[in-house]
């Protein structure tokens, strides 16, 4: 009789060595220690022993099953930790693994160039004034010595809306709303964006202007191109060149449009410039003197000068865009090219 512990023992050493997982493990641990399993059919047996031998049969029955379920519970433990390792490994992150790039935006080619002019002329004292975008024909023309019949209206294409407003054509008006307020010294610049009825490769309906003002006792045209060469050499580049030449606004007086030498081909004649080593980039002049009366300055004290320019126009020159209709048309692709 006592071999048949040895022999249960002998089963589930062979049961235990083949098992693939926990529930191969957790049938076989039954096959012995369960409801109907090896154990429990053989304390059925302590009934057809003798009666003296029943005790010391049985105390062998409860330390085989303690032996069994230690085993057994050995080898759970051992299970868990494989399946625990396995798991952990399946789970791991590959850090040699590429990344996901993230898409990161970039400013706006004119919203650059208006920054980059913001800061060239702050660091030369303006300060920053916006004007609204709809405006009156007084601020936007009669104030600024373009009277109703005046045929320089005519260089403007005017969208006008209802009430006597219109859309902005030029920065300019902003000039006026401020001297009304403000008087001399004045140094402002305004960005913001105009309308005209125009539309071709270099003409937008809406595009930005920067305008600048400086108003004070002895300003002269010098202090102008003074200026400007400063403002050409920080956008164009350090060997930038300007060069004023005579034209006409009614709101200054001389008027000049301002040249900027060709920082595609340092002033050699390429077709950028179009073989003439300039090019246009802004109309300046002398504040006219009904302009400063207009806003209660004495133009026997003060003087003044005044410059606008095209904001797209300069980010088309300095990052050799062709067409200003792509600095509407929001292609990532294009716009991503502007980056430091
Ligand atoms: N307002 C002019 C334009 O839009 C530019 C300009 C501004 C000229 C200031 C002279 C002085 O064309």
């Amino acid at each position: 009789m006592d071999n048949i512990f040895e022999e249960v023992m002998e089963e589930v050493k062979n049961a235990v060595r083949e098992f693939r997982d926990s529930r191969e493990l957790y049938e076989a641990k039954m096959r012995f220690l369960g409801r109907t399993g090896r154990l429990t059919a053989l304390y059925k047996k302590i009934r057809e022993i003798p009666a003296e031998e029943r005790p010391s049969f049985g105390q062998k029955i409860n330390a085989l099953k303690e032996q069994i379920e230690a085993r057994f519970a050995a080898l759970e433990e051992e299970l868990r930790q494989k399946e625990l390792a396995e798991k952990l490994a399946g789970e791991s992150v590959d850090v040699t693994m590429p990344g996901r790039r993230a898409f990161v935006g970039t400013l706006h080619p004119v919203t650059r160039v208006r920054n980059m002019l913001i800061d060239v002329f702050a660091g030369m004292g303006f300060e920053v004034f916006e004007g609204p975008e709809i405006e009156t024909d007084y601020y936007n023309f009669t104030a600024l010595n373009t009277p109703a019949d005046h045929p320089a209206r005519d260089m403007q294409d005017t969208f006008y809306v209802s009430g006597g407003f219109l859309l902005r054509t030029q920065t300019s008006a902003g000039q006026i709303r401020l001297m009304e307020h403000k008087k001399p010294p004045i140094k402002m610049l305004s960005p913001g964006r105009v309308f005209r009825s125009d539309d071709d490769a270099t003409h937008s309906p809406m595009f930005h202007q920067m305008e600048g003002l400086v108003v004070d006792r002895h300003i002269t045209l010098c202090d102008l191109q003074g200026m400007l060469d400063e403002f050409a050499r920080r956008i164009f580049g350090s060997g930038s060149k300007t060069r004023l030449r005579p034209s006409y606004f009614p709101f200054t007086e001389p008027s000049v449009e301002v040249d900027v030498s060709c920082h595609a081909c340092g002033g050699k004649g390429c077709p950028l410039c179009k073989g003439t080593g300039w090019i246009e980039v802004l109309g300046a002049g002398m504040v006219n003197r009904r302009v400063l009366e207009n806003c209660g300055i004495d133009p026997d004290e003060y003087t003044g000068f005044a410059f606008g320019m095209g904001i797209e126009r300069i980010a088309m020159l300095k990052y050799g865009i062709n067409n200003i209709k792509l600095l509407t048309e929001n292609d990532v692709r294009f716009l991503g090219q502007f980056r430091d």
